[in-house]
């Protein structure tokens, strides 16, 4: 069982989703702490009505590091395991990412390396995608840039706009999160280079069964029998 935290500053609907699925059993994992750096973020909100231990932080006029710091004290306060971006609206500084190699996990709506950065799904109309999607994957010391764990692809549709195609990336957003998480909290990756290589899902052994099954989005895995 993994102890994970949140870090959020809005909305949180990625945060639930998490929520939801480790509520269900379907990832070996608790929600040890919840830390949003805005006060009013309804994810926070949300974080003290599901009774987490939940932190406000306010970065406003605190500089990277000493706010990461700040972060870092009640993150190892707590024994936390791993640590999940959702909609974190702050740039971590080094510092902080060398802390915890592996160990902290963010969703970005493209799929990367296309569109890094603020406003992904208005980057992709603007360029003419056809196809976009969204990336879950470690953070490393660059934006938008360590190793991937799952991705799930997109189409953008004529007449999308900004906000019909980030509604539908974010119905996959909440799909493949859970499935990174999952995959991480069963130890069920190495990492190689910038490769992240998914081991198969022993069925029948642990919290998990066959009809837990979700699969892995984006096409075969080279060690995935059931592909
Ligand atoms: C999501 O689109 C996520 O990909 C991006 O920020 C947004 C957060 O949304 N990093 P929510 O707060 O999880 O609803």
């Amino acid at each position: 069982m993994k102890n994970v935290a949140i870090l959020l500053s809005g909305r949180g609907s990625n945060f639930r989703a998490l929520s939801d699925a480790i509520e269900q059993g379907r990832i070996p994992a608790r929600i040890g702490l919840v830390i949003s750096n805005r006060p009013e973020a309804p994810g926070l909100e949300y974080a003290r009505s599901r009774g987490y231990k939940s932190l406000c932080i306010p970065s406003a006029g605190v500089d990277r590091e000493s706010f990461d710091r700040l972060m870092a004290r009640e993150i190892d306060a707590a024994a936390i395991d791993y640590i999940c971006l959702a909609g974190f609206m702050r740039i971590l500084s080094s510092w902080f990412v060398q802390q915890y190699p592996l160990r902290i996990l963010n969703i970005h709506p493209s799929l990367l390396p296309a569109f890094a950065g603020v406003h992904a799904q208005r980057q992709a109309l603007l360029w003419g995608a056809k196809v976009t999607g969204c990336t879950v994957h470690f953070v490393d010391e660059e934006l938008d840039h360590g190793p991937i764990i799952v991705q799930h692809p997109v189409p953008v549709l004529e007449g999308d706009t900004e906000e019909s195609l980030s509604d539908r990336i974010l119905v996959h957003e909440h799909q493949v999160y859970p499935e990174a998480l999952k995959i991480v909290c069963e130890d069920r990756f190495r990492v190689e280079g910038r490769r992240l290589i998914i081991k198969p899902e022993e069925i029948g052994v642990g919290p998990t069964s066959k009809s837990d099954l979700v699969p892995i989005a984006g096409g075969s895995r080279e060690d995935d029998p059931r592909t």
